[in-house]
C-alpha cells in the first residue's frame, strides 16, 4: 500500500512541504509507504506544463490515498493544486477507493485554512475520493497550520501534531478500504430523521453526562425527554448517513456523540453540498460524494478485519470531570 504526498507549493521546501513531512511521519507510523509528488515539477510558474504527464496519473492511480500539502492563498488551495485537480478531471481519473486528507499552511491564524480544506475536499470527492480529517484527539479539518516565512511552521507545534495525525488517519482509512469488501448491506440513516419533538443542545460542560458515562449507558445525553434516545439507536445501527434537510437543531443535539469518543468515526456521510462538510468532518466521519453504498460496505467490512486505534476525545478549552 502507498500514500501519495502531493506538495502543492512553488516553494520546494516551503511551509506546506514541511507540514506534509509531518503527515508522512504519521503515515509511516502506521507502517505504510509513501511517495512524493511535487506539482512544481509538472506545472510551471510561467504557466506552461510538462509535455507528458502520464507518470503523474500513474502515481495517482497506483496510490491508495493522497495527502495534499498546500499553502493557503486567498482562503483556497494553490493554483498548482487547482491545475492538478483540473488535469485529473480532464483525464477522467477516478479516485474511487482512495482517501484524501489535507495539511494546509497560512500566514495567519484564521487565514482560511478551513475554507481551503472544505472546498478542496468537495472537489476531490467529486472525482470519487472519500475524505477524512486528523482524527482523534481533536478531530478538526486536518492539519491546519500557521507559518508565514519559510520555516515558520516549525514553530507551530499544534499544527504539526494535527498534520502528523492526519497522516495516521489517512493511512488507517486506506487500510480499512483495502481490507473491505465491495458487498454488504447499506443501513442508511436519513439525516435529520422525521422527528416531531427535538430539544436544542444546552451546551452542558460535562457532556456526555458523567452519571450516564459511569453507568456505561449507550445513550449519554442527560436530556432524554425528546425523540433523541430512539433516534440514537437508529443512528448507531446505521453505516451510512444521508443528509437531507439542513437542520442544525438536530445536528447540535448530536454533540454527545462527538464527545463520547467520536461514535460516528466509521460512519460514511454522503455529502450533498459543501456546507455539510464542516459538520460531518467534526463528527469524525468518512465523507464521500460518489458511490456511498460502496464506501459504506468497504468501511463496515474493512474495519472488522483490523485492530484499530481507539479514537479518544480530548476536551480543549474546558475540562471534563471524568477525563484526566
Ligand atoms: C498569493 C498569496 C496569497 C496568500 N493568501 C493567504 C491567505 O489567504 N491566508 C493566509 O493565512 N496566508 C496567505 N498567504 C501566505 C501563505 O499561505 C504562507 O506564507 C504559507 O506559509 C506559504 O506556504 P509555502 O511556504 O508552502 O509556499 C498568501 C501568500 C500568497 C503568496
Amino acid at each position: 500500500m502507498r500514500i501519495l504526498l502531493v506538495s502543492c507549493s512553488t516553494h520546494k521546501e516551503g511551509n506546506s512541504y514541511l507540514a506534509l513531512k509531518e503527515a508522512e511521519r504519521g503515515v509511516r507510523d502506521k507502517g505504510i509507504e509513501t511517495e512524493w509528488l511535487h506539482l512544481n515539477e509538472y506545472f510551471f510558474s510561467n504557466g506552461t506544463e510538462k509535455e507528458y504527464l502520464s507518470d503523474l496519473i500513474q502515481k495517482v492511480q497506483s496510490s491508495d490515498g493522497l495527502i495534499f500539502g498546500t499553502p493557503v492563498y486567498f482562503g483556497a488551495w494553490s493554483s498548482l493544486a487547482q491545475r492538478f485537480y483540473e488535469y485529473l478531471k480532464e483525464n477522467k481519473v477516478d479516485l474511487f477507493k482512495k482517501v484524501v486528507g489535507f495539511v494546509v499552511v497560512g500566514a495567519k491564524r484564521n487565514g482560511g485554512q478551513e475554507t481551503t480544506i472544505t472546498f478542496a475536499g468537495w472537489d476531490l470527492m467529486g472525482l470519487g475520493a472519500c475524505m477524512v480529517n486528523d482524527g482523534y484527539p481533536v478531530s478538526q479539518f486536518g492539519g491546519s497550520c500557521v507559518g508565514g516565512l519559510i520555516g515558520d511552521v516549525l514553530n507551530d507545534k499544534e499544527g504539526l501534531q494535527m498534520s502528523f495525525n492526519t497522516g495516521k488517519r489517512v493511512a488507517e482509512t486506506a487500510m480499512i478500504l483495502n481490507a473491505g469488501y465491495m458487498s454488504g448491506d447499506t443501513r442508511m440513516f436519513i439525516w435529520p430523521p422525521n422527528h416531531k419533538k427535538m430539544n436544542r443542545c444546552r451546551g452542558c460542560a460535562d457532556c456526555p453526562s458523567k452519571e450516564l458515562f459511569d453507568k456505561n449507558e449507550d445513550f449519554k445525553c442527560r436530556f432524554s425527554d425528546d425523540e433523541m434516545p430512539e433516534i440514537h439507536k437508529q443512528l448507531m445501527e446505521s453505516n451510512l448517513i444521508s443528509p437531507t434537510i439542513y437542520d442544525l437543531r438536530f445536528f447540535e443535539r448530536t454533540r454527545y456523540l462527538r464527545r463520547d469518543n467520536y461514535r460516528l468515526t466509521y460512519h460514511v456521510a454522503w455529502i450533498p453540498e459543501p456546507k455539510w462538510i464542516p459538520l460531518f468532518i467534526k463528527q469524525n466521519c468518512i465523507l464521500c460524494r460518489e458511490k456511498p453504498n460502496q464506501y459504506a460496505w468497504l468501511v463496515s467490512t474493512g474495519k472488522e478485519k483490523l485492530t484499530l486505534e481507539k479514537q479518544v476525545y480530548q476536551p480543549i478549552g474546558y475540562k471534563n470531570p471524568y477525563i484526566k
